[in-house]
């Protein structure tokens, strides 16, 4: 695998394969890679992509807390190793200067109601700080596929906005990877090695209330299904909920009526030994 560190370099290289009708698969990271960050490089294997490259930028600018910045890991080594194992071309690993430099100018996305629920009410300007990161990188790798996980439901919204408003949407495809659980169900996290067993073992119950919600919404209205699964978390001892929303999956606006939406996702944030664990599921 190859290590590029600079964003030209990364351009020359891209361009020089795009030359030669090779197609690129991206996988954007902060690092501390798991099994569901591995996933999205096989999946651009499986698409049939020839070049696969993996970034690893811990970006500053969405981080709305500097302690949880600070903490954020950071583990190079076994990050590369992972990497290898599973076949990608090339980690893009540039620093600060390289994705931000002098002459940086953010671009002016408005996300209209995108940014103002769930995570946007929770961590101000992190949004923000995606957009601007992940269209840096688009511009220096210019692949012919991204590739993102469902864990993080709303980033995904916000990037496809994103291509859309920067007209990147032509030139470049947003896939979708369904998230990646450990055996136990628990949606796989770099979080999640932050959790005491004790609070391991209850952070079984986030998945096991979204696949209960999931076998059994349809006997129930949305604010019905809203307000017993909190019951349900609340029951496991679970009851720092930041938020559990039943949105529809493309305004992310609450639904009130199923037949007021295409399709239905169920999001839930809970903090666990101060840990805010993220997960949803699709209903239909
Ligand atoms: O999901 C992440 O790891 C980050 O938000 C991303 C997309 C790499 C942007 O920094």
């Amino acid at each position: 695998m190859k290590i590029i560190n600079s964003s030209a370099t990364l351009q020359e290289f891209v361009a020089y394969q795009h030359q030669h009708q090779l197609r690129v698969g991206f996988i954007p990271t902060m690092g501390a890679l798991h099994e569901g960050h591995l996933e999205l490089i096989r999946q651009s294997i499986q698409s049939g992509n020839q070049v696969h490259i993996c970034s690893i930028f811990v970006n500053p600018k969405q981080f709305n807390d500097a302690k949880d910045l600070e903490k954020y890991p950071r583990p190079i080594e076994a990050d590369i190793q992972k990497l290898e194992s599973v076949g990608c071309s090339v980690l893009f690993l540039p620093d600060y200067e390289q994705i931000y430099p002098e002459n940086w100018q953010r671009f002016p996305f408005q996300f209209a109601n995108l940014d103002t629920t769930m995570e946007g009410l929770h961590r101000t300007g992190h949004f923000e700080g995606v957009a601007q990161v992940v269209y840096r990188l688009l511009q220096i790798c210019t692949p012919d596929q991204i590739f993102m996980g469902q864990k993080d439901f709303q980033q995904v919204a916000i990037v496809r906005s994103l291509m859309k408003q920067a007209h990147l949407e032509q030139k470049i495809e947003l896939v979708r990877v369904p998230t990646v659980r450990e055996l136990d169900g628990l949606a796989m996290s770099s979080r999640n090695i932050r959790l005491s067993a004790e609070g391991r073992k209850r952070a079984v119950f986030i998945s096991k209330t979204l696949f209960w919600l999931q076998a059994n919404y349809k006997n129930l209205t949305p604010n019905e299904a809203q307000n017993q699964s909190k019951t349900q978390l609340q029951a496991q001892g679970l009851d720092e909920i930041d938020y559990l929303e039943i949105i529809d999956a493309f305004s992310l606006q609450p639904v009130e009526k199923w037949e007021d939406a295409l399709s239905v996702v169920v999001c839930v944030v809970v903090r666990i030994d101060g840990v805010r664990l993220l997960d949803n599921v699709i209903l239909y």
